[in-house]
């Protein structure tokens, strides 16, 4: 069976809509007939405004009930948290030596993250971040890698890397491919339909799948569309419309086209509000068990610690493989 690898960050005390929507769907999905692992990167969540100890401990478990409440089945993949894996930094350390420093600099979220806060107030884990995401993958041997649209100049970086080593030190990795949904790998922020869904914007603009249903009608109600008053789904010229359309038809499961036609000739209050229904009707059950599973963190914190033993029994073969092929004395 084709192997997957993804990972999210628990950054917030939710996952967002995006999240969702462009990624931890096709995980529930892809369960079935790939051999799956899916991990909450922790050590990626301190790159960038350190949380406090005791939050970045409950985020990361409420990212994972949030996973399993979302569909993912602990017994079905492997889900962990990546810094049980001392594998996952040991490998990047190797990576890091194969990468350019021009390389490194030329990714956009990198430069896009640095500038946010003054380049020089960031630490040297936001410039790696990438090469350890790159390990992150490498170790599993993935074929696919499913994850939003904003990922894909990391996915490269993590091809390149993967076949660089194999021509220096022998074939040793799977290069892996990105997998990214066709509709939906880039939600948009509601009150700003220029930017992507993020839990780093405002408030308004980002849907929490922890919102109850009076917040996410709000928002909906207040997302911003157009002038032109036409449902109709052009991503160019109609961005707050398309994205709408494209949310109503995930949640859904309609085609884009069903929902144009569905909506056509009718005001965007009536798309609002059918967008909403379709969100809430997702996001009350998965409140319900994100809550019950997290009222139990010591049966949460067991199927973690199951989950990274399934994903060490990968992880240390191929750092075991990697750092023999770079010529490291194997230790007796
Ligand atoms: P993160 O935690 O920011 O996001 C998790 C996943 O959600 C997707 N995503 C979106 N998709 C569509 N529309 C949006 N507005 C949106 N916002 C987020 C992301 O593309 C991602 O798939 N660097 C990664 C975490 C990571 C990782 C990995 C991913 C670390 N190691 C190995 C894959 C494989 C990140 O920050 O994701």
């Amino acid at each position: 069976r084709p192997r997957v690898l993804s990972g999210i960050q628990p950054t917030g005390d939710s996952m967002q809509l995006g999240n969702y929507l462009g990624a931890v769907k096709n995980w529930v999905t892809m369960q079935d007939g790939y051999d799956a692992y899916y991990c909450v990167v922790d050590l990626h969540a301190i790159t960038l405004d350190p949380p406090e100890p005791a939050a970045l401990r409950e985020r990361t478990r409420i990212v994972a009930a949030q996973l399993i409440a979302a569909g993912l089945d602990p017994d079905r993949c492997a889900l962990f948290v990546q810094s049980h894996l001392p594998e996952h930094p040991q490998l990047s350390w190797v990576l890091e030596c194969l990468t350019g420093f021009g390389e490194a600099n030329r990714m956009t979220q990198f430069k896009d993250k640095s500038a946010r806060g003054g380049a020089d107030r960031q630490g040297v884990g936001l410039f790696t971040y990438p090469i350890l995401q790159a390990a992150d993958i490498l170790l599993y041997q993935a074929d696919y890698v499913p994850v939003g649209e904003d990922q894909r100049q990391h996915l490269e970086l993590t091809r390149t890397l993967a076949q660089r080593f194999n021509s220096r030190y022998g074939q040793t990795f799977t290069v892996p491919d990105a997998y990214i949904p066709k509709a939906a790998a880039k939600i948009l922020d509601l009150q700003d339909p220029s930017a992507k869904m993020s839990k780093s914007r405002p408030d308004a603009g980002t849907i929490y799948l922890a919102d109850d249903a009076a917040t996410i009608s709000k928002k909906l109600k207040r997302a911003v569309t157009d002038l032109d008053g036409e449902i109709r789904f052009d991503e160019a010229h109609k961005p707050g419309v398309s994205n709408l359309i494209a949310i109503h038809a995930a949640f859904t499961g309609l085609s884009i086209e069903a929902v144009e036609a569905e909506f056509a000739g009718q005001g965007y209050g009536r798309l609002k509000g059918a967008v909403a229904e379709s969100v809430i009707a997702f996001a009350q059950p998965f409140a319900a068990r994100t809550a019950e599973l997290l009222d139990d963190p010591a049966e949460l914190d067991r199927l973690l610690a199951h989950g990274a033993a399934k994903a060490a029994a990968v992880a240390s073969v191929t750092l075991s493989r990697a750092y023999e092929a770079v010529g490291f004395l194997p230790p007796v």
